[in-house]
């Protein structure tokens, strides 16, 4: 099943998530579900606020990056109520989007690394460091769990810059080719 992607604007993205435990119903439909949403867009990741569960989940699937980035060969995942434990390394930039963020693309600084704790689908626990494109996948997926987006980590000035887009995005007048619920429709 393809789920519509929450656009900016919408509430369920500015909020705190919380977590689930084992008895959540139909959790495996939900995983698969969002697997199949975020294929359909091409995102390399998709969290459960993005398709309007405000719940501590998300995916990544960042195997079609493994040309660039060999540490995301077969890098397929579930992350269950996760917990970054310590973020280190030195901060690098990179061009980050964000299926709800249609048409735009800045350059965010993140730390390289990331220690994170962390229930897979069988709600096993794991406590695993991640660097590389990994790292910062992860760190872009944990924002939406706390409420946050990329653009929220812009300079003010740039942010202010993309104000028009914001708002475009919130009236659902911007070009997608993924299915999309926008807040003003
Ligand atoms: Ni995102």
């Amino acid at each position: 099943m393809v789920k519509p992607v929450y656009g900016y604007g919408n509430s369920v993205l500015r909020k705190h998530a919380e977590e689930i435990d084992e008895s959540y119903e139909d959790l495996q439909l939900l995983i698969d579900t969002m697997f199949e949403t975020m294929n359909v867009s091409d995102g390399v990741g998709l969290a459960a606020p993005q398709i309007g569960l405000s719940i501590r989940l998300f995916i990544i699937d960042a195997s079609s990056m493994v040309e660039d980035y060999p540490e995301a060969e077969d890098f397929k995942k579930v992350f269950i109520n996760p917990e970054i434990i310590e973020l280190s390394g030195e901060e690098w930039r990179f061009v980050e989007g964000c299926l709800s963020v249609p048409g735009i693309r800045e350059e965010i600084s993140r730390p390289s690394q990331v220690t994170i704790k962390y229930y897979d689908e069988s709600f096993t626990e794991h406590i695993t460091t991640y660097s590389g494109i990994i790292a910062r996948i992860i760190q872009h997926e944990y924002d939406h769990l706390e409420g946050k987006l990329f653009i929220d980590h812009v300079n003010p000035l740039r942010k202010k810059l993309l104000k028009k887009q914001l708002v475009a995005i919130e009236k659902g007048t911007v070009p997608i080719d993924y299915r999309m619920k926008f807040s003003s429709r």
